[in-house]
């Protein structure tokens, strides 16, 4: 199926509007608009249906197993939680706050502070910049006030860029395993990176029915975009997991349907930090996208990151990366996993 639809057409022009829509909303238009699906309210979740619950027999081995030595303070045992799906999009699965905050602020150390700062693991800068690697390290490890250190391939096009740079927009995403080219939109044939076994054996644990074998992980500051698209680049039809860690961003998506026409189903839904979404048979290759990441909803005890928090000391001699205290505040970072054949 996926091989049949093209990654560069563009999406119909009535999905293009409800994006354009969604993009422009603010304050209180955005708060009350009774079209976007919040899974913290009952008024939501009432439209929806609960499609089956994940235990916390499941969840709890998991999360003790990802966090190891991490785990002294330990997860409250959540009970066991619901997976929900909108009547008009089946296959579209949303679990609100499945990942404890502890699971979500090591994931976020294993993505950033160890897969970003590996060599095999492209971002979008590598195609206009040397990337430096700081030998072993974050790239939180250099100082914000450093000098430009990233220098572009073609100096009469671009110019040099400071970590400040990097780290604070220009830097978009990371690919771990299969190295998507999100520019070509395919998999290059050449053998990927192994993907991270940790991150692997935590997602295939909650979703056995599909191989982690590539992800991109998405960087936003409020006010960047992703827009309408279909991942379609993969050999298979097997399901696509896509965790949300920061601030609330706005998910919209489409169906399918070549004949549909204005009056076609399309969802918006409020994503938070801790959410996870799977994308599985009929909403698979669904237009979607994320036209806003709204400011100031970041949660309290992730606002601090990559510095610890105060009640975080006990965990010397871990690095505290003091400067840049504060960077998570104005960042909706998102992990979107694949398989990529069967
Ligand atoms: C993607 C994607 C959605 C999100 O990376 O392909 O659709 O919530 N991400 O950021
Ligand atoms: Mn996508």
């Amino acid at each position: 199926m996926s091989q049949s639809l093209d990654a560069h057409q563009r999406p119909p022009i009535h999905l293009r509007n409800v994006y354009k829509k969604f993009q422009k909303l603010r304050g209180h238009d955005l708060q009350s608009d009774s079209d976007i699906i919040d899974l913290t309210r009952p008024a939501s979740v009432n439209q929806l249906h609960v499609k089956r619950s994940l235990d916390s027999t499941i969840t709890q081995p998991l999360f003790q197993t990802f966090l190891g030595a991490d785990a002294e303070q330990s997860t409250p045992p959540s009970a066991s939680v619901p997976v929900y799906e909108h009547p008009s999009m089946p296959g579209l699965h949303a679990i609100p706050s499945l990942f404890p905050p502890d699971v979500q602020k090591l994931l976020l150390s294993r993505l950033i502070h160890r897969d970003l700062s590996d060599q095999a693991h492209k971002t979008n800068v590598h195609m206009h910049y040397e990337v430096p690697y700081p030998s072993g390290h974050s790239f939180f490890s250099i100082a914000p006030s450093s000098e430009p250190v990233f220098l572009p391939k073609d100096p009469t096009v671009h110019k040099p860029l400071s970590i400040n740079q990097f780290l604070g927009r220009k830097l978009r995403w990371v690919t771990l395993g299969g190295q998507y080219d999100w520019t070509e939109k395919l998999y290059p044939s050449t053998p990927p990176p192994p993907f991270p076994p940790d991150i692997g054996e935590l997602l295939q644990g909650l979703y056995p029915e599909m191989r982690a074998e590539a992800a991109i992980v998405n960087f936003y500051t409020p006010g960047d975009t992703l827009s309408m698209h279909r991942d379609v680049s993969e050999e298979c039809e097997r399901g696509l997991v896509s965790i949300s860690i920061g601030c609330d961003g706005i998910f919209v998506i489409g169906r399918n349907d070549e004949s549909e026409t204005d009056s076609s189903t399309v969802l918006a839904f409020r994503l938070r930090s801790g959410d996870a979404v799977y994308m599985s048979g009929e909403s698979r290759f669904a237009w979607h996208g994320v036209p806003q990441v709204i400011p100031g909803t970041c949660p309290e005890w992730l606002k601090e990151w990559p510095a610890r928090s105060a009640n975080e000391e006990a965990e010397e001699p871990s690095p505290r990366y003091e400067q840049w205290r504060g960077w998570m505040q104005t960042k909706r970072i998102n992990v979107n996993v694949r398989q990529m054949r069967e």
